[in-house]
C-alpha cells in the first residue's frame, strides 16, 4: 500500500507510522510522502530523518483557494499513492480530492465521534469539549473522509478513562499515547491487508 501522510504539525502520529512500519508492526506498506501546510512542521523534520520525501504546500502560497486545492490535488496525484492518510492535517480537503480519492482518505479524530466532532472541534478544544460535559471515558477514532467533517464510515476506535484532575493538555496527551499512537498504524495495516470492516463489509482500497 502507497501512502501519503499530510500533517500540520508535532508528527507524533507520523512518528507512530514510520515506526510501525519500521517495526513491521504495519505491512505491505510505504510512505511515498509526506505533505503538510506548515513549513514549520516538525513532521516535515521527522521524514527527512527517516529519509522520506517531504513537501510542504501551503494555501497561504496561492491567490485563492481554488488555486491551491487544484495545485494540492495535481500535485498529490503526481505520487500515484493507494491512500492518503491525514494526521493531524488542519486544512479543509477540497471536495474533488474527497470525490477522487472516495474511501481512499483516513483521518484520525481524538475523541469517541460522534462524540466531540466536527466544526471548531479540533485540537485541544477536542478535550476541553469532553472535560466540560464530565465525560468518564473518550479516546480516539479512525474513519473515512467524506463531504462533511468527522462523519464518514468508522474504520477502528480505542477507548480512554478520563481521570480525576485532567486538564485538556493532561487529557489530550494520554489520548494520544493509548489511543492515536495505536489505532492509526492499525487501521494502515487492516486497509494495506484487505482487512477493513466497516458496517461489517470488508473494504478492498482499489485504485
Ligand atoms: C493531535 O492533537 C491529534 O489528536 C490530532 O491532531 C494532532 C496531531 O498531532 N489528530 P501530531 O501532529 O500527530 O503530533
Amino acid at each position: 500500500l502507497k501512502i501519503a501522510v499530510c500533517v500540520s504539525g508535532g508528527g507524533t502520529n507520523l512518528q507512530a507510522i514510520i515506526d510501525g512500519i519500521e517495526q513491521k508492526t504495519i505491512t505491505n506498506t510505504e510512505i511515498a510522502v509526506v505533505i503538510s501546510n506548515n513549513p514549520g512542521a516538525y513532521a516535515l523534520e521527522r521524514a527527512k530523518k527517516h529519509g522520506i520525501e517531504a513537501v510542504c504546500i501551503s494555501p497561504k502560497e496561492y491567490e485563492s483557494r481554488a488555486a491551491f486545492n487544484e495545485d494540492f490535488l495535481r500535485r498529490l496525484d503526481a505520487y500515484e499513492v493507494d491512500l492518503v492518510v491525514l494526521a493531524g492535517f488542519l486544512v479543509v480537503i477540497p471536495e474533488q480530492m474527497i470525490a477522487k480519492y472516495r474511501n481512499r482518505i483516513i483521518n484520525i479524530h481524538p475523541s469517541l465521534i460522534p462524540s466531540f466532532c466536527g466544526t471548531g472541534y479540533y485540537g485541544l478544544k477536542v478535550h476541553e469539549g469532553a472535560l466540560a460535559r464530565g465525560v468518564k471515558v473518550t479516546g480516539a477514532t479512525v474513519h473515512f473522509v467524506d463531504e462533511g467533517t468527522d462523519t464518514g464510515p468508522i474504520i477502528l476506535q480505542k477507548a480512554v478513562e478520563v481521570q480525576e484532575g485532567d486538564t485538556p493538555e493532561i487529557l489530550q496527551r494520554r489520548v494520544m499515547e493509548q489511543a492515536e499512537w495505536k489505532i492509526m498504524p492499525q487501521a494502515i495495516d487492516l486497509i494495506a491487508n484487505g482487512k477493513v470492516t466497516v458496517m461489517g463489509k470488508t473494504v478492498h482500497i482499489s485504485k
